[in-house]
């Protein structure tokens, strides 16, 4: 009797690729990363590892959030959770720029850095010179003794479970729960929104697992997506608000692991110049989740298909109807609160990435000239 077995194989646990298996395990990162930071009646946020006080909270006047790639754009919708629930100004800036473009910090600046790994050198220098110039920094990283997390003055870690594939998926969706979670902690703490919105969200989130298991179980449907778009050379992702910092995070997995050309686009800048380079047939992956934007999208979708785009729509359940009619195909995602929607969103990008990488044979888990952590500047 033999067995034919590798440590590599036995750790995918059944999936071809790491990548597949960590954006299968995104329900139990969130499961996770949840776990104990939310009391039982489910109304408040108990971050009891965070040392800075509600008193220091209420002195906070900005923040700026600094990462690399993937971390970035869980920012960039991190800069969106804290205005909205908080209403304090948010920056988001790449790593390697912030410390080089004389940032202004002031004593009353957070600092927010957000790294999978913790030792990516941009943000590590970011990190020292945040501290450097007064700031209070803290890290949400996956990687509890990582750098980042032993130089940060506070520290929330994601409980994404290692990440091996280069590609970033459950480490970037805990990052989204942690913005979540430290979002409510502090419009909690500061009196910013009272129990009752506390604990609609919460509830929302709780919710987030079980809905994140109802797309994974139409990956097949992305499958085909994947294959047809794997044949064009370029392709756009187009949102607004949230939807547009969840498209950069589609077009950066997409270039990532396929080589496909693609660009994010804020739906509304197309027509300032982009629209030049929509011709027939070339797919746009167009996010639909914020209901108050629909009309504006609507008429952004037009304008590509007037010049012949492929749209694929990532629509609300319930709400396909009135989108239907204004795009080639849709895929539905369960419905949830606004603010939220990319812990959703985002896995649709996810699949339609892996799937396309698959087709055209590349190594999904290693792609060429990549490195899981980035530790020169
Ligand atoms: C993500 O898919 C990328 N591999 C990359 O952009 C990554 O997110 C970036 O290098 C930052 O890494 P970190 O989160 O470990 O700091």
């Amino acid at each position: 009797f033999h067995v034919d077995w590798d440590l590599m194989t036995a750790e995918k646990a059944g999936f071809d690729h790491f990548m597949l298996k960590e954006i299968n395990e995104q329900p139990k990162a969130y499961r996770d990363t949840m776990r104990g930071r939310i009391s039982e009646d489910g109304r408040s946020v108990a971050l009891p590892e965070l040392k800075i006080t509600a008193e220091q909270l209420k002195g906070i006047n900005r923040v700026h959030i600094v990462a690399c790639g993937t971390a970035l754009h869980a920012g960039l919708v991190g800069k969106n959770v804290i205005e909205s629930l908080v209403r304090i100004p948010v920056e988001t800036d790449v790593a390697s720029e912030y410390r080089y473009r004389s940032p202004i910090i002031t004593p009353d600046t957070l600092v927010i850095v957000v790294s999978q790994s913790g030792e990516t050198a941009d943000t590590l220098a970011a990190l020292r010179e945040a501290q450097r110039c007064g700031a209070r920094v803290l890290a949400i990283t996956n990687v509890v003794g990582s750098s980042v997390a032993r130089e940060a003055d506070d520290v929330i870690i994601t409980l994404a479970g290692p990440e091996i594939a280069v590609a970033s998926t459950k480490a970037y969706s805990s990052q989204l729960i942690a913005f979540f979670l430290f979002g409510l902690y502090w419009a909690q703490v500061v009196g910013k929104q009272d129990e009752a919105a506390v604990s609609h969200v919460l509830s929302a989130m709780q919710a987030l697992p079980e809905q994140v298991e109802k797309i994974l179980a139409q990956a097949e449907v992305l499958k085909e997506v994947a294959e047809s778009i794997s044949h064009h050379s370029s392709l756009f992702f187009i949102g607004r608000g949230v939807d547009y910092a969840v498209a950069m995070e589609g077009s950066l997995k997409l270039k990532e692991i396929s080589y496909i050309h693609s660009e994010a686009y804020a739906a509304g800048e197309l027509k300032h110049g982009t629209l030049a380079l929509i011709e027939e047939g070339t797919p746009v992956i167009a996010l639909l989740t914020q209901e108050e934007l629909y009309e504006k999208m609507l008429s952004n979708i037009k304008e590509t298909k007037a010049r012949g785009a492929d749209v694929l729509g990532i629509v609300n359940e319930g709400h396909e109807s009135e989108i239907a009619k204004s795009v080639d195909r849709y895929f539905s995602i369960p419905r949830t609160l606004p603010l939220l929607t990319p812990a959703l969103s985002v896995i649709p990008l996810q699949l339609i990435s892996y799937y396309a990488s698959l087709a055209l044979g590349h190594d999904v888990d290693k792609p060429r000239n990549l490195a899981k952590s980035v530790t020169v500047e």
